[in-house]
């Protein structure tokens, strides 16, 4: 994987004339700078420093960089390469594989569009969700969550599968090493997170991109539309190529959109929606979004969620007799569902679009 050098990145044509007729996402592009984030060592023995540290990203934007988190370089290739593989298949194969009811499986181009206002298609990328798998014997196996995996045919792709489950797994355990940093950066024990009750069993999905194309926001055109994510932690590892933005103040009139470059071995960790409502607003989940330069790009998102029944409500530590819950107590599944089916083509109308 390459990293970026900021210089390629940095676009500033602030001294630009602006005529009346420019558009929003026009004025938007004439500010468009590098974003300088923390770096989290979770290899860093002094948790509490580590935490201090966390907290100050979380209360900025939510966005930060972790390093020394332990899945190998061979692992995320190995996850890369056979991406990259999948979507070369041609489409009749990757439709076998259509994603299903419990949103597993393969996402085809402008499946979704997370910001319909300024969104004049869906966004500009391929994609294949992997979830928790829930065993069949399982007393929960059938929520909407839970359950198994759809896979290519590993005679087409051999050993998918193991490539994809084991990059699964190492994203999981980082994840659980940042939830008990983002516990104490919240004065809360350090396993409040990593409980049975909330990541006993969490909904965990990896989901595989691939982006072609030339966004242009003047004209409604991303790789991905502005969105937060849904959940509570996001693990971003990408091949190199730039595109992700993110915009702090999602309010400001002018909003202002800054790049987040990739970092060799490090992985972009940003902060989801549940996460800024169990904090009551003070942790940010932060808006972003994908700019395609016309180079194509891959990247692996990894989202955590807690477990299906887990209610989102108001940590003890967030709240006071002047700082009263912001946002009613939701529990994790319908919260989720929700959202899904808010930003997603729905299942069943697949089949009646010309999605190749
Ligand atoms: C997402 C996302 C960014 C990227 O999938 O939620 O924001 O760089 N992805 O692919
Ligand atoms: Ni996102």
């Amino acid at each position: 994987m390459k990293g970026s050098n900021a210089k390629d990145i940095l676009v500033n044509n602030s001294n630009k004339e602006m005529s009346e007729m420019q558009t929003k996402n026009q004025v938007e592009d004439s500010i468009i700078q590098e974003s300088l984030l923390t770096c989290i060592d979770l290899a860093n023995s002094d948790l509490h420093q580590s935490a201090l540290l966390l907290k100050k990203a979380c209360l900025d934007s939510g966005f930060f960089y972790v390093i020394n988190h332990g899945i190998s370089k061979e692992v995320t290739d190995k996850a890369f390469e056979q991406s990259k593989k999948f979507f070369a298949l041609p489409s009749e194969e990757k439709m076998k594989v259509l994603k299903n009811e419990k949103h597993r499986g393969y996402t085809p181009l402008y499946d979704q569009i997370p910001d319909p206002e300024n969104q004049v298609q869906g966004d500009h990328k391929e994609g294949y969700y992997i979830g928790s798998e829930v065993p069949r014997d399982d007393p929960q196996w059938d929520r909407p969550f839970y359950g198994l995996n759809t896979w290519p045919n590993p005679d087409v792709l051999p050993g998918w599968r193991e490539t994809m489950e084991e990059y699964h797994q190492e994203a999981l355990r980082v994840c659980k090493a940042i939830a008990k940093l983002l516990a104490l950066s919240l004065d809360l024990d350090a396993d409040y997170f990593d409980s049975p009750e909330m990541l006993g069993k969490p909904i965990s999905t990896l989901r595989l991109l691939h982006y072609e194309g030339i966004s242009d926001p003047s004209k409604g055109i991303y790789g991905t539309g502005a969105h937060s994510d849904y959940g509570m932690i996001t693990l971003l590892a990408t091949d190199g190529v730039m595109g992700l933005q993110i915009c702090k103040d999602r309010n400001a009139k002018l909003q202002k959109w800054e790049y987040v470059s990739s970092i060799e071995g490090a992985i972009v960790v940003n902060l989801g929606d549940m996460m800024e409502r169990w904090s009551n607003g003070l942790f940010r989940s932060t808006l972003h979004r994908v700019i395609l330069n016309g180079q194509s790009r891959y990247s692996i998102p990894f989202f955590v969620e807690p477990n299906h029944d887990c209610i989102i409500e108001c940590l003890p530590t967030c709240q006071s007799e002047n700082n009263l819950p912001k946002y009613p107590a939701i529990k994790c599944s319908a919260y989720l569902t929700q959202r899904y089916e808010e930003s997603h083509l729905k299942f069943s109308s697949y089949k009646k679009t010309n999605l190749s």
